[in-house]
C-alpha cells in the first residue's frame, strides 16, 4: 500500500480521531447479531492503548438521514466494544455538541469514547468542510480504519483529512493487502463466483474481473437475466429486462478473453416467496411460468464445486440463492463448505456471503472475509476509494 498507516507517523500520547464502520446489524430489540465489524477494529484500537493515545472513536450506523434517531444510536456498538476490551467506553451523547466536545478534551490518554452517528448530521453524507473542521477540532491525528465505509466520500471518512494528518488504520491495510493481491498477482488458477439478485449491481465487477480471471462462475438472482439473455423464459424468477445486453456482451467479452464463464445447468424453483414453499429442481432452460428460481440445483453445484477444486484463488460475493429460506440455500452452503475444504486463498466479499459464510460456522476456515459490502465491490472493480485516496502517501 502507498499510503501510510498508523505504523509510519508517532502518535504516542496523541489525542486520536479513529473512524470505524461500526454499522452493524441489530435485531428490533438493537442486539447486535454479528458483531464482526467491531472485532476488525479491535487490533487498531488496541495498538493506540500501547502507544498511550487518547482515542475518539466515529462510525456511522444504518441512514438515519441528517436525522437524529434513536433506533440510529451506537450506545449498543459502545457497549459491545466495552464487553470485547473489557475497558469502558466513554459515549458522547452528540457528535460535534457541547457534549462530544468537553468530553473529548477532557479525554486522558490510554481513554476511548465514542462520538454518536455521524450520520445524525446530513452535513456528513454532503462532505461538508465545516463540519468536517468540528470533527477534527477535536483531535490532532485522524486514522480511517473503515473500509466498509471507504467508498464513501463523506465528512468523517474523507473531509476530514484535510485538517489533519491522515493514516490508515490496521483493518484497512490488511483489506487492501488481501484483495489487492488477489486481484493484482493471483496465484491461478483464479476463479471468481459472483451472485446476488441484480445484474445491474455486479455488471462493473464482472466486467473488470473478467480482465483478471480464468473462470467466473455467475449465480444468484443475476443467473436469470442470464438465461434470458439467452433466449430462454424464465418463469417469474427476477430478471432485469432492461441489462440483457449487458449479460450478453460479458458472455461475449468471456468468450474473446479465454475466460471461462459457468452459469447454473439447473435452478431449484419455488412456487412463492415463503420458506416451506412448494420446489423442485428443473434444467435451466426449462424453467415453468408460474414458478420462480430460488437456488442453483445440484447438477449445477457439482460443476461448479469441480471447478472450485481446481483454483489457487477463489473470490467471492454475493449468495448463490435465496440462503434466507433453508431449502434454498443448498448452493450457497455447498459453495462455502467447498471453499472451506480447498487449499486455496480464499477471499470473501463482504455482505450476503460473507454472512453466509458465519452462519455456517466456516469463517476460521476462509483465507479473508472483508468486512466491505459496497466498498470491497467498488475495489474489485477497480475504482478508487476516497476514504483511501485521502490519506497521506507514504
Ligand atoms: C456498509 O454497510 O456497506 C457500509 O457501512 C456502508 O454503508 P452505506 O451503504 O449506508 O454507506
Amino acid at each position: 500500500m502507498n499510503k501510510k498507516t498508523i505504523k509510519d507517523i508517532n502518535l504516542k500520547n496523541k489525542k486520536v480521531l479513529v473512524r470505524c464502520d461500526f454499522n452493524v446489524p441489530m435485531d428490533e430489540n438493537r442486539n447486535i447479531t454479528d458483531n464482526a465489524r467491531i472485532v476488525a477494529a479491535l487490533p487498531t484500537i488496541k495498538y493506540l492503548l500501547e502507544n498511550n493515545c487518547a482515542i475518539i472513536l466515529c462510525s456511522h450506523l444504518g441512514r438515519p438521514k441528517g436525522e437524529v434517531k434513536p433506533e440510529f444510536s451506537l450506545k449498543p456498538v459502545a457497549k459491545e466494544l466495552s464487553r470485547l476490551l473489557d475497558k469502558e467506553i466513554i459515549m458522547a451523547n452528540d457528535v460535534i455538541g457541547e457534549d462530544a466536545k468537553s468530553k473529548a478534551e477532557n479525554l486522558q490518554s490510554g481513554q476511548i469514547m465514542l462520538l454518536e452517528n455521524v450520520r445524525f448530521h446530513r452535513e456528513e453524507t454532503d462532505n461538508n468542510p465545516e463540519f468536517s473542521k468540528e470533527l477534527a477540532s477535536m483531535a490532532e491525528i485522524y486514522v480511517n480504519d473503515a473500509f466498509g465505509a471507504a467508498h464513501r466520500a463523506h465528512a468523517s471518512t474523507a473531509g476530514v483529512a484535510a485538517y489533519l494528518p491522515a493514516v490508515s488504520g490496521f483493518l484497512i491495510e490488511k483489506e487492501l493487502q488481501f484483495l489487492g493481491n488477489a486481484l493484482n498477482n493471483p496465484e491461478r488458477p483464479f476463479v471468481a463466483i459472483m451472485g446476488g439478485a441484480k445484474v445491474s449491481d455486479k455488471i462493473g465487477v464482472i466486467e473488470s474481473l473478467l480482465e483478471k480471471v480464468d473462470t467466473l462462475i455467475i449465480g444468484g438472482g443475476m443467473a436469470y437475466t442470464f438465461f434470458k439473455a439467452q433466449g430462454y423464459g424464465v418463469g417469474d424468477s427476477i430478471c432485469e429486462l432492461d441489462k440483457l445486453d449487458l449479460a450478453k456482451e460479458a458472455m461475449k467479452k468471456a468468450e474473446e478473453k479465454g475466460v471461462k464463464l459457468m452459469l447454473p445447468v439447473d435452478t431449484k424453483v419455488g412456487k412463492e416467496f415463503k420458506p416451506d414453499t412448494e420446489s423442485k429442481t428443473v434444467a435451466w432452460t426449462e424453467i415453468p411460468e408460474g414458478w420462480e428460481g430460488f437456488d442453483i440445483g445440484e447438477k449445477s453445484i457439482k460443476m461448479f464445486e469441480e471447478e472450485i477444486k481446481k483454483a489457487k484463488t477463489v473470490v467471492w460475493n454475493g449468495p448463490l440463492g435465496l440462503f434466507e429460506f433453508d431449502q434454498f440455500a443448498i448452493g450457497t452452503n455447498s459453495i462455502a463448505k467447498v471453499l472451506s475444504e480447498i487449499n486455496a486463498t480464499t477471499i470473501i466479499g463482504g455482505g450476503d456471503s460473507a454472512a453466509a459464510v458465519r452462519k455456517a460456522g466456516l469463517e476460521d476456515k476462509m483465507t479473508h472475509i472483508s468486512t466491505g459490502g459496497g466498498a470491497s465491490l467498488e475495489f474489485l472493480e477497480g475504482k478508487k476509494l476516497p476514504g483511501i485516496e485521502c490519506l497521506l502517501n507514504k
